[in-house]
């Protein structure tokens, strides 16, 4: 069966409107675990808008499942996980500008500088996922360059506007899935997931794990953040 992991950068965004602090992403790590997601994910963002140092410090201590940590591929990020040693590393593409992470990792582009951050993150012994398109060709370079993961990009399905669209962005997703449990890579899948879109990977059992932040906790200012997770828990049992 399909995990679970609940990004909790949402909570730390409230928080960070305030400039006070609450809510606090540490207290939903936790009702999110209770809930029973089997991780939690933060994004450390070099501007530090939303989740900030303290928090990834802490979440550390108290979560009980595991915690990703998505980051850049940076020299101060790495530091910061050799410091925090996360149960996994998603490393992806940063643009100050942006409101969300918008597309995968480049890996021809980026190639060396992707692969030189894998072996350093791999030295502290925590395993790495590579944000990336479903593009077969990034997902050998995931490979080549010793990836342990990919997390398959799934906001062209999630935003496509016609049936015709997303069929075809979803066949990329199946296809990129497949590709890469053939060649041996753990796979995750995210970005833009919600209650519907998530019935569409029934019977995609390559996917390991679907991490999703915004549809739960938006879900989460309506009906609380526990009933919001455990109906994602039960449509992804459903899977
Ligand atoms: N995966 C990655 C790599 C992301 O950057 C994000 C957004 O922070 C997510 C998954 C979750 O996306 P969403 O908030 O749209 O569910």
């Amino acid at each position: 069966m399909a995990q679970l992991a609940v990004n909790v950068d949402h909570v730390a965004t409230l928080r960070q409107a305030r400039g006070i602090n609450l809510p606090d992403p540490v207290t939903a790590a936790a009702i999110v675990e209770l809930a029973g997601a089997d991780g939690v994910v933060v994004h450390l963002r070099e501007d530090r808008r939303h989740i900030q140092d303290r928090d990834v410090r802490i979440l550390r201590q108290t979560v009980k499942t595991k915690l990703i940590l998505e980051m850049a591929a940076t020299t101060e990020m790495i530091g910061i996980a050799k410091e925090i040693k996360p149960d996994l590393v998603t490393l992806v593409p940063e643009k100050r500008q942006e409101l969300t992470t918008e597309g995968g990792l480049d890996l021809h582009c980026n190639e060396e500088t992707v692969a030189e951050a894998i072996n350093s993150i791999h030295k502290q012994g925590t395993p790495v996922s590579l944000f990336v398109n479903p593009d077969p060709d990034q997902i050998e370079l995931a490979r080549k360059i010793a990836a342990d993961c990919v997390e398959i990009h799934t906001g062209t399905f999630c935003d496509a506007i016609d049936a015709t669209g997303r069929s075809n962005a979803f066949s990329r997703i199946a296809q990129s899935a497949k590709l890469a449990h053939k060649l041996g890579l753990e796979i995750n899948a995210g970005h833009g997931l919600g209650y519907h879109t998530i019935k569409s990977f029934k019977g995609l059992s390559e996917i390991n794990e679907f991490s999703i932040g915004h549809s739960i906790i938006a879900r989460a200012v309506m009906v609380g953040l526990a009933r919001a997770v455990r109906e994602m828990v039960e449509l992804i049992k459903e899977l």
